[in-house]
């Protein structure tokens, strides 16, 4: 397995990392919990050492089956889970005052059966917290021996340079894929000035550029993509010609679009290590080939070109999500 650092932190990571939250929470139903155990330990197996998580996958439930998942191997594994929603609850609104964050963590550490959380994200930024409190609190988490890296989630370049004046900052996540490139702006310069690495959540954007989704797709009811503009029937129908593209250049080099996707992603940087979710053993034994699919700078240079003519439909939260998720 290729190992990555997340910026100067020293912190090290499988260069893909394991998106956990569609196995409780967000895309359907719960999964059956023997199930998504035996894939987490196959991960495992397979060489993934990154986990990630948040408390308000579920609530709760996420991290309750990663902490009786990865409970045989804990201390050879990173895993990363969230705060920051009302209790836990993403439905509730946000909430990094420093009692809950200290309220969260407990919860967090007993539910992920370990007694330090190795990479503690914020999950959005609260407006009614200044983030240098936020940070104080990591601080004094890392000090008493809970926490061992800080990280930010959708934080603006403001907010990541407050923060890490506090509290350095191992990692941001925010979401980064060949349809959603705006990180490229602002967020990586200022990642890469200040050494903190960049985890990419959703990387097949939320499984549509693997070419497994298209406009007939009927999502389960309690599906979050029923929610975003980006995946409404008619976008979808306009975003189909972004993913045929893909589909090309994936077939012109014998792969499948997602192993392409990851393949994009993780060229972009080294001190980058995507999360693709899968609740699937086949698919991520496919997503791991992207490992060894190495794109040249002409590929790239290809890549770029093609996309950049291509306008995707539909934003990629509705409004009132938009409102907290990074520029
Ligand atoms: N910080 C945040 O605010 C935030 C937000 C969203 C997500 N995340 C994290 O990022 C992780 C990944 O993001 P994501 O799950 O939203 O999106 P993603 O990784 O872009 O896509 C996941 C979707 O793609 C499908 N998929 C995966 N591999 C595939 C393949 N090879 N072929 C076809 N379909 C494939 C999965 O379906 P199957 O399960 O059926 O394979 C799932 O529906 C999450 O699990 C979560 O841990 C964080």
């Amino acid at each position: 397995m290729q190992i990555r650092q997340l910026g100067n932190s020293g912190l090290e990571v499988s260069a893909l990392g394991l998106g956990c939250m569609g196995m409780s929470f967000g895309y359907g139903p719960a999964h059956d919990k023997n199930e998504m155990i035996h894939l987490l330990r196959s991960a495992y197996e397979k060489g993934i050492t990154f986990f990630d998580t948040a408390e308000c996958y579920g609530p709760f439930l996420n991290e309750e089956l990663l902490g009786e998942a990865l409970a045989p191997f804990r201390d050879k594994i990173v895993i990363a889970t969230k705060f920051g929603f009302l209790e836990g609850d993403s439905k509730k609104g946000l909430d990094s005052r420093p009692e809950w964050i200290r309220k969260s963590i407990e919860g967090s550490l007993k539910r992920l059966n370990t007694d330090v959380i190795d990479l503690y994200y914020q999950h959005r930024v609260d407006p009614n917290v200044p983030i240098e409190e936020v940070a104080g609190t990591i601080k004094d988490l890392i000090q008493e021996g809970k926490v061992k890296h800080f990280g930010l989630s959708e934080a603006g370049a403001e907010s990541i340079r407050r923060a890490h004046a506090v509290q350095p900052v191992t990692a941001l996540q925010s979401e980064y894929s060949l349809w959603w490139r705006t990180p490229e702006e602002e967020i990586f310069p200022t990642l890469e000035e200040l050494g903190i690495g960049f985890v990419p959540f959703s990387p097949l954007g939320r499984g549509f550029l693997t070419a497994k989704i298209d406009e007939n797709t009927q999502f389960d009811s309690t599906d979050f993509r029923n929610t975003l503009p980006r995946f409404a029937p008619e976008a979808r129908k306009t975003n189909q010609a972004f993913v045929d593209l893909l589909g090309k250049m994936a077939s012109d080099r014998g792969v499948t679009n997602a192993q392409i996707a990851l393949a994009w992603n993780l060229a972009q940087k080294p001190w980058i290590a995507p999360i693709p979710g899968t609740t699937k053993l086949h698919r991520l034994e496919e997503n791991l080939v992207a490992l060894d699919l190495k794109l040249s700078a002409e590929d790239l240079a290809e890549i770029n070109e093609a996309v950049s003519k291509i306008t995707i439909e539909g934003s990629r939260y509705p409004e009132h999500l938009q409102k907290i998720a990074g520029k």
